[in-house]
């Protein structure tokens, strides 16, 4: 029988991920020393309420509310608590203490990861996120070592289940958005408080992680703009549909041109059309995909459960696994890479498409004053179709749907302005981007 040392492993947090990630850690304990080539002890799991009733039977000895005296002497640190303090401060004293990290915590990493990433670097110590973007899917490691040699050029990803779930239901059944709400926190994968959900900010925490792996720079959460779903209408997604595309949420990392004539970061978030046959339009339910766009490479689709315990705790899982064979090996953790440092640029300087809808007066000359409007402020009209609607008792209406090309964010948002101060135009009805085309 093999004689494996024992790396101690602390567990912070035994909610619907920790406790998958303890039952896990506790049945595959000889399957993992044989991977490993080390044994893994779980020393003890920190909650705030041992007694609490949890769906996975686990020994009652090893909980503690005492989680920096757990931190202790432990090998290995995986927070699954959530929230920003007490994770930040206990993170940095595992570090300290020269742990290995793991954690699922994307709010966290998003608003402090800075801090963390140079805490670890400066003792040699790792920190570990897989479970932290898309669940289960592998994302992070693909993107930290597969992709290290090639040049990601874009990322586009529906990286948020819960949104995912709801556009879903509004464009196969034809729910409205509080229909569609109401069914995801039903079924429990909407929070009772569902805003860092449907206002944009769970996936903006996730655009931020990728967008600062993918372009070797730091991407704070603030430098990612956001819009959420809050304000689509059950039109906007049939509209869309008849006209071949779905409305999905997404978030967007890419290297776009900076005013200085090199490169900058773009990364945002909101709701755009996808035409149907892009691969992202097939990820239906609370199901998450990453499509990643190399140089070399090209295109590369990561697709699985985004949320979840168990599945989450696979991601985890492979984390402990990478720091164990980290310490068997010894030496120190590898940095994460913000050399390109390149700068982050705001959304008026993203490349971007529209598709906008507008009531306008039906009289001669008004198509022209539209077609003049987008050409003053630099947009090239890609297509335009019309229809006449009912006279709604202020003159006769007709309804014009106008594809954009490619143009400055800028550009497409004075377009925008300078339509609503039209005397010819009644109503801007909607205007979605148009992303993946
Ligand atoms: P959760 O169900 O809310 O569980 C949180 C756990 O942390 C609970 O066991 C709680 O203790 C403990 N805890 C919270 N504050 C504490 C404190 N101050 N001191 C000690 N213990 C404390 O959370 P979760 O859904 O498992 O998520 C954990 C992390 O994984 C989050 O960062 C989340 O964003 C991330 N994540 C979750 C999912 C998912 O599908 N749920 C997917 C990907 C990533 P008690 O049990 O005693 O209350
Ligand atoms: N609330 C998230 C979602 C799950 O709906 O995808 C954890 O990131």
């Amino acid at each position: 029988m093999i004689e494996y040392r024992t790396l101690k492993i602390a567990l912070l947090g035994a909610g619907t991920v920790g406790q998958q990630v303890a039952k896990l850690l506790l049945e595959r304990t000889d399957e993992l020393a044989g991977r490993i080539g080390a044994g893994l002890e779980l020393a003890g799991i920190a909650v705030r309420d041992p007694d609490k009733p949890r769906e996975v039977e686990l020994p009652r000895e090893l909980f503690t509310t005492d989680a920096a005296q757990l931190i202790h002497g432990s090998d290995i640190v995986i927070e699954l608590m959530g929230g920003i303090e007490p994770a930040r401060t206990l993170i940095l004293e595992a570090l300290n203490s020269g742990a290995d990290v793991i954690t699922g915590n994307k709010a966290l990493l998003a608003t402090h990861g800075a801090e963390l990433f140079d805490a670890a670097e400066q003792v040699g110590a790792q920190l570990y996120y897989e479970a932290a973007v898309g669940g289960a899917i592998p994302i992070i490691r693909p993107l930290r070592e597969s992709l290290a040699g090639d040049r990601v050029t874009r990322i586009l990803g529906i990286v948020n289940g819960t949104t995912n779930f709801m556009l879903d239901r509004m464009d196969t059944l034809g729910e409205g958005f509080t229909e569609a709400l109401a069914t995801a926190t039903e079924l429990g994968y909407a929070e009772a408080d569902p805003t860092a959900d449907v206002g944009g900010w769970d996936a903006a925490a996730k655009a931020a992680l990728l967008a600062s792996l993918a372009f070797h720079t730091n991407v704070p959460l603030d430098a990612v703009y956001r819009e959420g779903i809050e304000d689509l209408t059950r039109e906007q997604v049939d509209r869309a549909h008849a006209m071949g595309y779905v409305v999905k949420l997404l978030a967007i990392c890419e290297r776009i041109p900076a005013p200085d004539g090199g490169e900058g970061v773009s990364a945002r978030v909101y709701p755009a059309l996808i035409p149907r046959t892009h691969p992202l339009a097939a990820v239906h339910g609370v199901f998450n995909a990453v499509f990643v766009e190399a140089e070399a490479a090209g295109g590369l689709m990561f697709y699985g459960a985004g949320a979840g315990g168990v599945q989450t705790a696979s991601a985890v899982l492979g984390d402990v696994v990478s720091a164990a064979r980290r310490h068997v090996a010894g030496g120190p953790g590898v940095a994460e890479s913000t050399h390109a440092n390149l700068p982050v640029l705001p959304i008026s300087a993203a490349i971007t498409r529209y598709h906008v809808t507008l009531h306008v007066t039906d009289q001669p000359g008004v198509l022209a004053e539209i077609a003049r409007i987008f050409a003053e402020n630099g947009t090239s009209i890609e297509t335009m179709q019309q229809s006449t609607t009912s006279d709604g008792g202020d003159g006769p209406t007709a309804t014009l749907v106008i594809g954009t090309h490619a143009a400055p964010e800028a550009s497409l948002a004075a377009t925008v302005a300078a339509l609503r101060r039209s005397r010819v135009v009644k109503s801007i009805a909607h205007v979605l981007r148009i992303e993946g085309a």
